[in-house]
């Protein structure tokens, strides 16, 4: 998606598909598949840091003696056995086999269970380095992101709603909900709203949140946690802002499968994407 005419391959107007439009710039594409695997060892490793103190606050103290707990996950002796617990605002489920224990042979007592965290066995210093190497990863891909999308025209073009797409929003919800999907070279209305989503509010609050917990970024920033509501008010908005992104991800990959996962992840792989044969007209230069 850049500034250069669209190269639009020969359309038959015999053949029910329509043609092969570019879609996404080499810049999006490598940016979107760097920035996935870094959010993959982030989610896992930072599972691993987390499990070194299940437990999330409000404001700026953490410990079992103070009341601004909000989110708690640990085991507990019970006359039936070691039961696994997760209490979320005083409300306590039960969540044996998952969270708080985990595993057999022995199973083991610890927050989120072995296979959802990097390494795979308690080891906080070895999940921090990773955890820290993909965020600087992170931190450089969005960086070149927003340059090359600022310069191509794709962000300005292609991720901020329209007046007209948020007059279409309604429309595009009800086609959404019955699975109706138009293939065109623009995102549509949702598609804009969810990648901006993403790009534009979720990965910067990622990012500044988990500075607030840097003790370096605290000594040349000490404004940057009072702007969050304090640091462990920064701790639980980074894990919030982590379950919106796996939600996305789940959200994302229906998407694509319901839209023609090939089709999709051809535009993604090589740029080249199958418009609607009525569409074709619309998109060529
Ligand atoms: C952490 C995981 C992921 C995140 C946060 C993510 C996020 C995004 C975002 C924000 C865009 C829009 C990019 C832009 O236009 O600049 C996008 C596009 C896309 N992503 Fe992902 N993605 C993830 C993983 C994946 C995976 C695993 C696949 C494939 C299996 C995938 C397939 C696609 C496709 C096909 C598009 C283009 C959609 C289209 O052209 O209609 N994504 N993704």
């Amino acid at each position: 998606m850049d500034d250069v005419p669209r190269p639009v391959t020969a359309h038959d107007p015999q053949s029910a598909r329509g043609p092969l439009v570019y879609r996404q710039t080499i810049w999006t594409r490598v940016t979107h598949w760097v920035w996935a695997i870094s959010l993959f060892f982030l989610m896992l490793t930072g599972l691993q840091i987390f499990n070194a103190h299940p437990a999330l606050y409000i404001g700026d103290q953490s410990g079992f003696q103070f009341e601004n707990n909000v989110l708690a996950i640990y085991a507990e002796k019970t006359d039936a056995g070691t039961k696994g617990y997760t209490e979320i605002l005083g409300n306590r489920f039960e969540t044996t086999g998952l969270l708080g224990i985990s595993g057999d042979r022995p199973a083991q007592q610890r927050a989120f269970p072995s296979w959802a965290t990097v390494p795979t066995g308690q080891n906080l210093a070895t999940g921090r380095v990773i955890h820290f190497f993909f965020a600087w990863v992170l931190v450089g891909t969005l960086a070149v992101w927003a340059i090359a999308g600022i310069l191509n025209g794709h962000l300005r073009r292609d991720l901020v709603p329209t007046p007209k797409d948020l007059r279409a929003l309604p429309k595009d919800i009800a086609d959404h909900a019955r699975l109706r999907f138009h293939h065109t070279r623009d995102y549509n209305t949702l598609q804009k709203l969810a990648y901006a989503g993403v790009l534009f509010v979720a990965l910067p609050v990622m990012i500044l949140t988990g500075l607030c917990m840097s003790p370096g970024a605290n000594a040349m920033l000490p404004w940057l946690p009072e702007l969050f509501g304090g640091r462990q008010t920064a701790r639980t908005i980074h894990f919030v802002v982590m379950v919106a992104l796996v939600l996305f991800f789940v959200v994302h990959m229906l998407m694509i499968l319901a839209a023609g996962p090939l089709n999709e992840l051809r535009s993604i792989v090589t740029g080249w994407y199958r418009i609607d044969p009525q569409q074709a007209g619309k998109t060529e230069a």
